[in-house]
């Protein structure tokens, strides 16, 4: 019954001219709903973050997140509605973010997502949590496909080539670490706690790139990068002023570090650029909020004639506005459109 009455609704939204999309993202420490009209107006974008809860425990706990986003999903759900001052009946698509995360955060949206679809027969569209980071670029802009991105995100480093809203390729990634984990551990290391990588951009803003941290030199020719090596650089040369119980140049850390993690990505996504032909660089996932990252890419760019975007703050971090707009890339090419057989799944490929 549902499949019958989704499938009428999918035929009639091939002839509607504005397509109303319900995200939902909960696949970490964000609980969030967002309403936006054909991939790019965001009429609402609702989030309950829960910094606050996890700072006591120094990182994000698995069990507590779960349990949190079950506490504020339904709130958060009205509070998306009523800001776009729409009803349920208004909304054309439900989307949701069913991986890549903490798998038991993850079920809870898609579980949401679920019983919303199935109690107004709407149609469900997945959506991969990465591609959602990239499809924040669209979000209150006119970034049309082709482009190189940079995805930096506390479980994600990557240089993609953007064919299409829904063609990608790989052009590299991490070896191990991902940038926003080595943010995060620097930060536990230094004594500036969770969320490390606003607090070590504020520091780093005070300090002067003057350490050199010893690392190998990321993996020069190629597009991939590693962070293991500077992250334990940087514990090391902790230790030692530790153990002379000589005080930290924490501002100074934070510099050092913060040119050593974003230098090298920065002229790879340049050499990128030049190599595919490509005038265009966009920035997503939650370390494009850095400031360093955002002056030294529009420092290139501009010496280079590369047009540079990023998406405002609110909307590099987790957020279901950048779930909409790509649920509604997904829906145009058809892909993605699920029944209510959906899983969460918690490791999932771009
Ligand atoms: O995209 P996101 O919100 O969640 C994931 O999908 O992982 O990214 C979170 C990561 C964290 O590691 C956080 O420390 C980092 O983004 N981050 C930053 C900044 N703001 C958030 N890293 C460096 N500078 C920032 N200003
Ligand atoms: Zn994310």
């Amino acid at each position: 019954m549902y499949s019958e009455q989704v499938k009428d609704q999918l035929d009639k939204l091939k002839h509607k001219d504005d397509i109303i999309i319900l995200g939902i993202e909960s696949s970490c420490d964000e609980t969030s709903v967002a309403i936006v009209k054909n991939g790019k107006q965001v009429l609402s974008n609702a989030i309950s973050s829960q910094i606050d809860i996890h700072t006591r425990f120094g990182g994000v706990v698995p069990e507590v997140a779960s349990r949190n986003h079950v506490l504020a999903i339904d709130n958060v759900y009205k509070q998306a509605l009523e800001k776009a001052n729409l009803t349920i009946d208004d909304i054309d698509v439900i989307a949701v973010t069913y991986g890549a995360g903490l798998i038991g955060a993850l079920m809870v949206g898609v579980s949401f997502a679920k019983a919303l679809a199935y109690n107004t027969s709407k149609p469900l569209i997945a959506v991969n949590h990465i591609r959602g980071h990239i499809s924040a670029n669209y979000l209150n802009s006119d970034i049309k496909p082709p482009f190189i991105c940079l995805v930096v995100s506390g479980g994600h480093t990557a240089i993609l080539k953007v064919v299409d809203y829904n063609s990608f390729s790989c052009l590299g990634s991490t070896v191990d670490d991902a940038i926003g984990e080595a943010f995060d551990k620097v930060a536990r290391v230094i004594g500036l706690g969770y969320p490390g990588g606003p607090k070590v951009d504020k520091a780093a803003s005070e300090g002067k790139n003057n350490i050199a941290f010893v690392t190998k030199d990321n993996l020069k020719k190629s597009y991939d990068c590693s962070y293991s090596g500077l992250k334990t650089a940087v514990i090391n040369y902790v230790h030692k002023l530790e153990q002379k119980n000589q005080p930290l140049p924490v501002n100074d850390i934070c510099a050092s570090f913060t040119c050593e993690a974003v230098n090298p990505l920065v002229e790879k996504c340049i050499r990128a650029c030049k190599q595919n032909n490509i005038k265009q660089l966009c920035l997503a996932g939650g370390v494009a909020c850095n400031s360093y990252l955002r002056r030294k890419c529009q420092e290139e760019c501009n010496k280079n004639g590369i047009k540079l975007h990023y998406p405002e703050p609110v909307l590099c971090t987790d957020n279901a506005a950048m779930i909409a707009s790509c649920a509604y890339y997904n829906l145009k090419s058809g892909v993605n459109i699920e029944n209510l057989e959906l899983d969460a799944k918690s490791n999932l490929p771009l």
